[in-house]
């Protein structure tokens, strides 16, 4: 999708964290505007640095960071960032978190937990950004980002650019799309109504950080190529094994799906080993598997609040 907008009377800027460097230049490119240039780095104690070049009074900004991967590290860079542009007198912040960390600790599950969602959504929302973009946010007990800002946040989805990939890519025979879990449900739904093909849901039981159980019920997939689609994919264990159990049961040919590739250590490899045709993901975090950008989502979407 190629977007042909022109910004025109918007005095705006775009700048990407080191969380999302490239995703800043692909908005920056399909909005028209300008690129802002951040130096970001490290002291040797571990201490961040941040430095906008650039004149920023009155401008409205957008600060696109993803924060995964490092999320301690690239969560304190944002705040800098947010809290500096409104020091230098930027008119307005508009924050772009494509993938927001903690949401699966959204809970106490045992007594004395810290709820890290809620701290991290108080920590994002005094950082002094007027509103806030992201994608697909692992929103489980919690109905909607509301519940935890009170600036307008718009949770857009990828679930749609995602099938749009699959089918232009891969020849499908009977597909059928399956989440691994219950919370993998909203996503799937989406994913398979643009695919026009059955879902189904499998129960996970977590055994480790690493380690899942999963357990099918009454699904045929026989012959039938299977896509397995789910939010996240950190140390590979839910997708790895849901493959894994595909393959038992006979599939054809079976791809993996998510939209936040963090891949930790061998993730893609126990994919893939465990008999994945493709892994496929977005580039809400930088990976060898970003085939899908959710620059052009990100991009219209903040067009069209812009121009009401
Ligand atoms: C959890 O409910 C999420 O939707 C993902 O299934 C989970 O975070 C994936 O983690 P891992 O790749 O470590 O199994």
């Amino acid at each position: 999708m190629l977007l042909s907008i022109n910004y025109g009377v918007y005095d705006m800027m775009i700048v990407g964290g080191s969380g999302s460097r490239h995703l800043a230049v692909k908005l920056s490119r399909l909005m028209r505007i300008d690129l802002l240039d951040v130096e970001v780095r490290k002291f040797p104690d571990g201490e961040i640095y941040v430095n906008f070049l650039g004149d920023i009074e009155g401008e409205e900004v957008i600060l696109v960071q993803s924060i995964a991967k490092q999320p301690n590290d690239l969560l304190i860079e944002f705040i800098f960032e947010a809290k500096t542009l409104r020091d230098l007198g930027a008119e307005r912040v508009i924050g772009v978190i494509p993938y927001i960390p903690y949401a699966r600790q959204d809970t106490r599950f045992k007594p004395g937990e810290a709820l890290s969602i809620r701290i991290v959504a108080e920590m994002i929302e005094w950082s002094g950004i007027n509103e806030l973009y992201t994608i697909d946010t692992h929103l489980h007990r919690l109905k909607g980002l509301e519940e935890l800002f009170s600036i307008n946040v718009h949770n857009l989805t990828c679930m749609r650019e995602l099938a749009r990939y699959v089918i232009k890519n891969f020849k499908l025979n009977e597909p059928i799309a399956i989440a691994p879990d219950e919370e993998a449900k909203q996503w799937v739904r989406v994913f398979s109504e643009e695919i026009n093909c059955p879902y189904a849901v499998l129960e996970k039981r977590r055994i480790s950080d690493e380690e899942v159980e999963l357990s099918i019920k009454d699904i045929e997939v026989v012959d039938r190529d299977v896509i397995i689609v789910d939010d996240i994919i950190s140390t590979g264990g839910t997708m790895a094994e849901a493959v894994r159990s595909m393959k038992k049961l006979n599939a054809r040919k079976v791809y993996a799906v998510c939209a936040h590739p963090i891949l930790v250590g061998d993730a893609l490899y126990r994919i893939l080993k465990a008999g994945a045709e493709a892994v496929i993901g977005t580039d809400t975090i930088e990976s060898p598997i970003s085939y899908v950008s959710v620059a052009p989502l990100i991009a219209s979407a903040i067009l069209k609040r812009e121009r009401g």
